[in-house]
């Protein structure tokens, strides 16, 4: 049974951009918290998308939005694809949205071709994927696959301090609708490469053979507060010099760990944050990532070392808080196969690669055999307004998706 040739390019651009006005930014990027209005408009926009097509909608209790389109043997576990709509607070336009609207995309094409699959195809798009609102990252998609467990979930807590399950609710996304892993025996997601390695060796394709290991932390040095006037130098108790110096050891240290060692620190925050009193606290975060489970376990026994090391010799107190740990992951081979597959069948230049950004297949993979499929970032920039995968790219991405879904839907003429 052949599927069908080729998606409607022009209808998927055409919804890429008209999703890239919920939440668009001066500079070309988009503001989608989880759960927050721009989340909740962007939502109901599918929805109608998904409702005009007359797919069948469900809604987990995490707030993960399904739809399926009916295969010839719906009682058999079908295809499910997808990624997230939520975004970081200056994102950009292609960062998961890519894969849910290149998923509508196939479904839609399949639904008017000749031949009904065999499979049924399901579209999801997965709540909180960014952890930039709720910690940790694919929090949703972790739940799904029976990682994290509803008190985790719902007791998350943004940085105003209100909780997942609230902010789940206010938007009206608390559902009770079941979805099982088990009604699935594959899972793709289409996704931007978010990296600089496609764009400089100038193929199209990324067939995605891992993910690599994140370790999240919130370090929290605490002095003392006091005025930024009459206090003598020498009499301070103040966090900023010993946060400073251990940022710095840290950077100039991770290259032992070779040029695959990622460190970011995104957030940095004073208590009490008046420009006039000498902060009581610091606290910072930091992101560890390395594809090597023993390296990332090293480099977690370095950060300990270090923070021991600055809590004898400082009249600050340092404390480290684990907040989050996904182990390196590798996906299916028989979804690799397929992905494969489908990019040489059309000619498209592709490269066998590890992912460097956590995503909602991390989790999936636990649960349903799982592939991924990357196009291009523009210079590598990603999680930045600037963020650019061209129409071709994205074309191109899609009828990747398109062929590999048709094949895993229709298993017996494999
Ligand atoms: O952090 C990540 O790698 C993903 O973008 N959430
Ligand atoms: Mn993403
Ligand atoms: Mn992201």
């Amino acid at each position: 049974m052949t599927g069908p040739a080729d998606i409607q390019s022009d209808r998927l651009l055409r919804r890429m951009q008209h999703m890239a006005q919920i939440g668009a930014l001066p500079n070309g990027g988009v503001r989608r918290l989880a759960l927050s209005a721009e989340d909740q408009q962007a939502r109901a926009l599918l929805r109608q998308w998904c409702s005009e097509l007359e797919l069948q909608l469900r809604i987990d209790a995490w707030g993960n939005l399904f739809a399926t389109l009916p295969g010839r043997s719906p009682e058999l576990p079908g295809v499910l694809c997808g990624s997230h709509l939520d975004t970081q607070p200056t994102g950009g336009a292609f960062d998961g949205v890519l894969g849910v609207l290149a998923g509508l995309e196939v479904l839609e094409t399949i639904r008017s071709h000749s031949q009904q699959p065999e499979r049924s195809l399901t579209l999801v798009s997965w709540t909180n994927e960014e952890g930039a609102r709720f910690v940790p990252a694919m929090l949703a998609s972790g739940a799904f696959a029976g990682v994290f467990d509803v008190k985790t979930v719902y007791g998350a807590l943004d940085q105003q301090g209100i909780r997942f399950e609230q902010a789940l609710e206010s938007i009206g996304y608390k559902g009770s609708d079941t979805v099982r892993a088990s009604e699935f025996t594959a899972y793709i997601e289409l996704h931007i490469e978010q990296g600089p390695i496609l764009d400089q060796v100038k193929q199209m394709i990324g067939v995605v053979e891992g993910v690599q290991g994140i370790r999240w932390y919130d370090v929290t040095v605490t002095g003392r507060e006091t005025h930024a006037g009459p206090t003598p130098m020498g009499m301070r108790v103040d966090p900023i010099p010993v946060a400073c110096q251990l940022i710095q050891r840290l950077y100039n240290e991770l290259q032992t760990f070779g040029d695959q060692a990622r460190l970011t620190i995104g957030q940095i925050q004073t208590l009490p944050g008046s420009r006039n009193t000498v902060p009581g606290t610091l606290t910072f975060s930091v992101d560890l990532r390395h594809p090597a489970t023993d390296t990332l376990f090293r480099m977690d026994q370095w950060l300990n070392s270090l923070i021991d090391e600055y809590t004898m010799g400082s009249r600050c107190s340092v404390t480290l808080e684990p907040m989050w740990y996904s182990p390196p992951v590798l996906f299916d081979p028989v979804c690799l196969e397929t992905i494969e597959y489908a990019a040489a069948s059309r000619q498209l230049p592709y490269r066998k690669m590890v992912s460097g950004a956590g995503h909602d297949a991390v989790y999936v993979n636990r649960v349903i055999p799982t592939g991924m499929i990357f196009i291009p970032s523009n210079e590598g920039i990603s999680h930045h307004e600037a963020e650019y995968s061209s129409p071709e790219q994205v074309v191109a991405g899609t009828r990747v998706l398109l062929d590999t879904l048709w094949a895993l839907a229709n298993p017996e003429n494999a």
